[in-house]
């Protein structure tokens, strides 16, 4: 077997991962070879479990995890044909997430590590979504051998963040949200509008039959330039729902005099636009090489398009602007896997002792 690209590795034998992510409401696990070739990817979602409550509910989530774990892990390494032998270091999500999710993930990688005598490697979630263009047919080499330095959009339920990546494990965060984030704006408006969770999904088809420019959404001025701010957006929603007679908190529907659709679209154009015009902006400023997006939202077609747009259509210069395949823009073990592998290059190791990083920041 010939080493793809930048492993660093003399030997031929595939340096493997077992990579392990309970950090929010997935229970995944997936095997991973030379941080790139996935040879399993299981994902047990609890999305079913939490669209009864309209989000997330902590301590459901946690329990949901210890239910599913061994099956998941017990089918990564089945679906992937992997002996125990035949892994080299197991990577597992330590932050940031939610403390009763992570440990469970945590724990497991742990008991595994101590069984097989194998290297534990703690990796930050963030890093993974930009990992996951290091996947498969590796889009992240169209931007050349070398792709730093690279801006990383991530964009998800828990996260609105603009980062520059100097290299492997180097980061700055440049950009940050100091109030929602943009998936859960994406999941806040939905539930007003009575459109069920994960509200992403759901405002994006909602949109599609929407007039994006009936309602303007003001955006608030920042402090720093890559700031972000969210709420604003949802609190204009909640005024145009009241001028139509709709509930606010929308559990038995909302009036049917509610144009849901042109509101929708007006609030996914407002985000979209924002962090399209803000991303590309951040990009010219630092000079970056080219544009990663990665995290639930990066699923949004509209946002891809705007990006996409804008990126290349800059007077200075343009801008390459990848984005994961569907399946890798939301949490999966397959992205901690190939992040875990540049780390394991790298010489990093965790302690058995390691405790998870709810708060776990990047850069
Ligand atoms: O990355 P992810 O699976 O989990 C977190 O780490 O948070 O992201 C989930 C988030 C949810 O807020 C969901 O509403 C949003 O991503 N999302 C979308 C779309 N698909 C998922 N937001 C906008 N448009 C979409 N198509
Ligand atoms: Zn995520």
């Amino acid at each position: 077997m010939t080493i793809p690209m930048d492993t660093g590795l003399s030997d031929t034998r595939p340096t493997r991962i077992l990579a392990i992510e309970t950090s929010c409401d997935e229970t995944a696990a997936a095997v991973i070879d030379n941080g790139r070739y996935i040879r399993s990817n299981v994902i047990a979602s609890q999305i079913e479990l939490h669209q009864q409550y309209g989000g997330v509910f902590p301590e459901m989530a946690s329990r949901a995890h210890i239910e599913a774990i061994a099956t998941v892990i017990q089918r990564a390494t089945h679906d992937a044909g992997a002996t125990w032998e035949s892994i080299d270091a197991v990577g597992v999500t330590k932050g940031p997430g939610l403390p009763g999710s992570l440990v469970v993930g945590v724990n497991a990688a742990k008991g595994i590590c101590l069984a097989r005598d194998l290297p534990l490697i703690g990796v930050n979630h963030l890093e993974g979504h930009i990992y996951s263009h290091w996947l498969e047919d590796a889009p992240i080499t169209r931007l050349g051998e070398q792709p730093f330095p690279l801006l990383a959009l991530i964009v998800s339920g828990g996260h609105t963040e603009l980062v520059v990546v100097r290299d492997h494990g180097q980061y700055e965060l440049i950009g940050n949200t100091v109030d929602d984030a943009a998936g859960e704006a994406f999941d806040k408006v939905a539930r007003m509008l009575g459109l069920g969770y994960p509200g992403g999904p759901a405002i994006e088809t909602a949109a599609r039959s929407g007039n994006p420019t009936r309602f303007k959404l003001s955006r608030p001025r920042m402090d720093k330039p890559y700031n972000f701010s969210f709420s604003g957006a949802k609190t204009a929603v909640l005024y145009a729902l009241r001028k139509f007679g709709g509930a606010a908190d929308a559990t038995h529907g909302v009036s049917p005099r509610v144009p849901v659709a042109d509101i929708a679209a007006s609030f996914q154009e407002s985000v979209v636009d924002w962090l399209a015009e803000k991303t590309v902006r951040a990009a010219e400023a630092y000079d970056v090489k080219g544009i990663v997006v990665g995290g639930g939202v990066s699923a949004n077609q509209a946002l891809r398009e705007r990006l996409t747009a804008i990126a290349g259509a800059r007077s200075a210069r343009s801008f390459t602007v990848l984005f994961p395949p569907l399946a890798l823009c939301t949490d999966n073990a397959a992205m901690i896997g190939a992040a875990a592998h540049y780390a394991y290059l790298r010489g990093a190791r965790d302690q058995l002792d390691m405790d998870v990083l709810p708060d776990l920041k990047i850069g």
